[in-house]
């Protein structure tokens, strides 16, 4: 790749007007801390009237490590409990204070994770109190969120003077729409976007790297790595061997960072750390474009469970992957398929390669050699008057018989029962549901879903 003084002065000027905007000003930074302190402080004090003197605060997360962009005021804040705590202690006596320092916040809810935390709104601080162990190394956590306290002090270590890199590639991630590892996105967490910048030594080294990375790529900074993963980037956990810090990146966000990456090495722009929201599609755009593809679209819908994201995608996802196994199972063929959530409702939608099928298959019965099964297929079949009668096809006997479901719409509202629905996906389908097609589907007439449409079709992309 050719790369001149111009470009690099060009490049420089990008970075810095990306960071005047994304790197919180002193001002800012100090706000950020006085809140985390006024908040350990609550924690603290609620602790110690438990009873309990060695439980406390601690400020965890991007705030802790100054690698948090600048206007995202959220804040993770670990109630840390001594290692020899019974677990049903952590849950209670965690709650409890989480619960006494949200009192004093705007409003607050509880969200289950692996155990029950607090989510607390103070001015426009997103709060999470989370309680956890305090444990000997983050080989032996106790729970999930144990790591983060061990992944704190690595990255605090070793991040002096690379802050403004991990804000530039979280950044970048966010335009490319790979940044978040919620199992929605499927993307790269802040603390792995904080490693790789560690690993590479920069914002720039990240992606000339990512443009040479195939599937597999594995990188164990602490060279200790004891497990193997099947995963497209591994990155062994400096603080837990046995972790991969990217196991919820999948492989298309994996190649669409590459891609990213490419093109901003290529010609750097700005646009490139904005994420482009889709366009709407318009009644007008919606006709001309399945006209033009010659497809119609299907769309199985239903209330949306009310869990949380990380429960709703997941089951989302299960739940797509069998309707399209049925609709495959009975040869009609998908041209692309995804899932939608919105405020009340959720949907598959299928844009149909084949929705209908003549009212004709051909049944395959056995080898003519096998003599035993041979007499039955005949008899059976000898009736079957009007589509054809036994004959022979490679070696087997067969017979055209009437198919069970010449259109995919009454496949779906027929046997969508039988398709793994998940639990609470499961619960709200038997509550009843719809199969949408074509124009109908404009009737899920909201703004989210015109702006799904163009995503789906990929319009987003055209340039
Ligand atoms: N964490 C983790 N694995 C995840 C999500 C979170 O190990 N999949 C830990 C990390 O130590 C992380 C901390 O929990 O730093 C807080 O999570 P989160 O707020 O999601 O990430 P941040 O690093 O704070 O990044 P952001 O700037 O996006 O808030
Ligand atoms: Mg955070």
């Amino acid at each position: 790749m050719k790369f001149h003084l111009n470009d690099s002065m060009n490049a420089n000027n990008i970075i810095n007007e990306v960071l005047e905007k994304i790197k919180p000003v002193p001002a800012e930074q100090q706000k950020i801390q006085e809140v985390a302190g006024h908040i350990i402080s609550l924690v603290d004090r609620a602790a110690a009237g438990t009873g309990l003197t060695d439980v406390s605060g601690m400020l965890v997360g991007s705030a802790a490590r100054g690698t948090w962009i600048s206007g995202e005021h959220d804040l993770d804040i670990f109630i840390t409990f001594p290692e020899d705590t019974p677990e049903q202690d952590l849950k209670t006596v965690g709650l409890n204070v989480a619960r006494q320092v949200a009192a004093d916040a705007d409003n607050s809810e509880e969200r289950y994770a692996e155990h029950p935390y607090v989510h607390a709104v103070f001015d426009d601080f997103e709060v999470d109190l989370v309680p956890c162990f305090r444990v000997g190394s983050a080989a032996q956590i106790k729970s999930a969120v144990d790591r983060t306290p061990f992944h704190n002090l690595f990255i605090l270590d070793r991040i002096n003077g690379l802050e403004d890199d991990v804000l530039l590639l979280k950044q970048f991630m966010k335009g490319a729409g790979v940044y978040g590892s919620d199992l929605r996105t499927g993307g790269f967490s802040g603390y792995l976007a904080e490693l790789l910048v560690i690993h590479y030594g920069s914002f720039m080294e990240v992606l000339q790297a990512a443009d040479g990375w195939k599937p597999g790529t594995t990188i164990d900074i602490m060279e200790h790595g004891n497990r193997q993963h099947n995963d497209p980037v591994v990155m062994v956990d400096p603080t837990d061997p046995a972790r991969n810090v990217a196991a919820a990146l999948t492989l298309d966000r994996f190649a669409g960072f590459i891609d990213r990456a490419r093109q901003y090495l290529d010609s750097p722009a700005v646009e490139q750390f904005l994420h482009n929201p889709a366009a709407p599609l318009s009644d007008t755009e919606f006709e001309n474009i399945t006209a033009r593809r010659g497809t119609e679209l299907l769309a199985v819908v239903f209330d949306k469970p009310n869990v949380v994201d990380d429960v709703l995608y997941p089951q989302l996802f299960m739940l797509h992957s069998s309707i399209t196994a049925l609709l495959s199972r009975h040869k009609f063929s998908v041209l692309n398929s995804d899932v939608w959530a919105g405020d009340g409702e959720a949907a598959v939608v299928l844009e149909m390669e084949v929705q209908y099928l003549p009212p004709v298959k051909k049944h395959a019965g056995p080898p003519v050699w096998e003599q035993s099964h041979t007499g039955k297929f005949k008899q059976k079949y000898l009736q079957n008057k009007g589509l054809s009668g036994v004959y022979i096809e490679n070696g087997r006997y067969v017979v055209d018989v009437q198919r069970k479901y010449t259109d995919a719409a009454d496949l779906l509202r027929n046997e969508l029962h039988t398709c793994r629905l998940g639990r609470h996906m499961g619960e709200s389908i038997k509550l009843g549901f719809k199969i949408l097609q074509g124009s109908e589907l404009l009737e899920l007439d909201n703004q989210g879903f015109r702006e799904f449409l163009t995503g789906f079709y990929h319009l987003n992309e055209i340039s």
